[in-house]
């Protein structure tokens, strides 16, 4: 598949997907959603890959936001359906893959990068990033998905404070919120989160793929979390994983995870 502004390599079971706009910081125009939706499509019915990791090109930025540039002339109805075009096709898209994403934010991540990292099951951060939703300080509040996540993920009171001051905060501080798991030299950015990524690697990928539905579920209106989980629980009994985890156990050797 050839793509104009991203990258995507997959090697020993880890697909990354580069943005790669860096003379735009990565900014999502259109066509990028749309190549990032192909992108983690494709990864995501790949057998070959167990984790995605999503990144932006260059030192400077992961994602410096939507293109500013093409929605500046919006009417009422345009704007709602950009919101919810990007929701569907990449925001929720990615939330709910049911193969991992780790976000690797390697610089800014302002309005919709911020939105994209935090759509992500979990983020790293190299302690050059910065963060914030500054779509207040052009009129705007963020439309794909940063109300929603945001107090999912630090809590309501910082989440109204950090959307309605428009303020970036750094690594050190995203790090203290809960908004990163880790934080790393810019070097030892995708070094982390590789090795994060292998250690997933190793796990029952349906087993994981139950969990993500799981946790995902307690965090929607329409769906019960507990009820999800007996669910997603009761599907296991019936894989290949289960019966290889299992028995791999009681026989003390490593499990070798069919991923069915
Ligand atoms: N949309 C479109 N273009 C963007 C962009 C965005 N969200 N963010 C950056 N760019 C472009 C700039 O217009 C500039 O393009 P140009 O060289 O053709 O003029 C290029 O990327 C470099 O950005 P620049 O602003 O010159 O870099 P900087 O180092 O001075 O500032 C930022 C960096 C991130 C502080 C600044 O680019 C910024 O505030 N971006 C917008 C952030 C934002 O509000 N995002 C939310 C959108 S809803």
């Amino acid at each position: 598949m050839r793509y104009i502004n991203i990258l995507s390599q997959t090697q020993s079971g880890i697909t990354t997907i580069t943005i790669n706009r860096p003379s735009k910081l990565n900014a999502l125009n259109s066509q990028t959603i749309k190549e990032l939706h192909t992108a983690f499509e494709m990864a995501d019915s790949d057998k070959q890959t167990k984790v995605i990791i999503v990144t932006g090109s260059g030192n400077k930025a992961f994602v410096a936001g939507a293109d500013i540039s093409e929605f500046a002339d919006f009417s009422v109805t345009e704007g709602a359906q950009l919101a919810a075009q990007g929701q569907a096709l990449l925001f929720d898209f990615v939330a709910n893959l049911q193969t991992p994403v780790i976000a690797a934010v390697n610089g800014f991540a302002l309005g919709g990068g911020l939105e994209l990292a935090m759509a992500a099951h979990f983020r790293v951060a190299s302690d050059t990033a910065k963060m914030g939703l500054p779509e207040v300080s052009l009129g705007v509040i963020p439309g794909y998905g940063g109300t929603q996540r945001l107090p999912q993920l630090v809590g309501k009171g910082r989440a109204m404070e950090l959307i309605m001051t428009a303020a970036m905060i750094d690594a050190t501080k995203a790090y203290e919120y809960g908004l990163v798991n880790h934080v790393t030299t810019q070097e030892e950015l995708l070094t982390l989160a590789n090795k994060i990524a292998n250690k997933i690697a190793r796990n029952s990928s349906v087993a994981i793929a139950g969990a993500i539905n799981a946790i995902n579920a307690g965090f929607k209106d329409d769906t019960n979390g507990f009820d999800a989980e007996i669910s997603e629980f009761g599907k296991c009994f019936g894989t290949a994983d289960f019966k290889e985890g299992t028995q791999a156990f009681l026989g003390k050797r490593k499990p070798v995870f069919p991923g069915h």
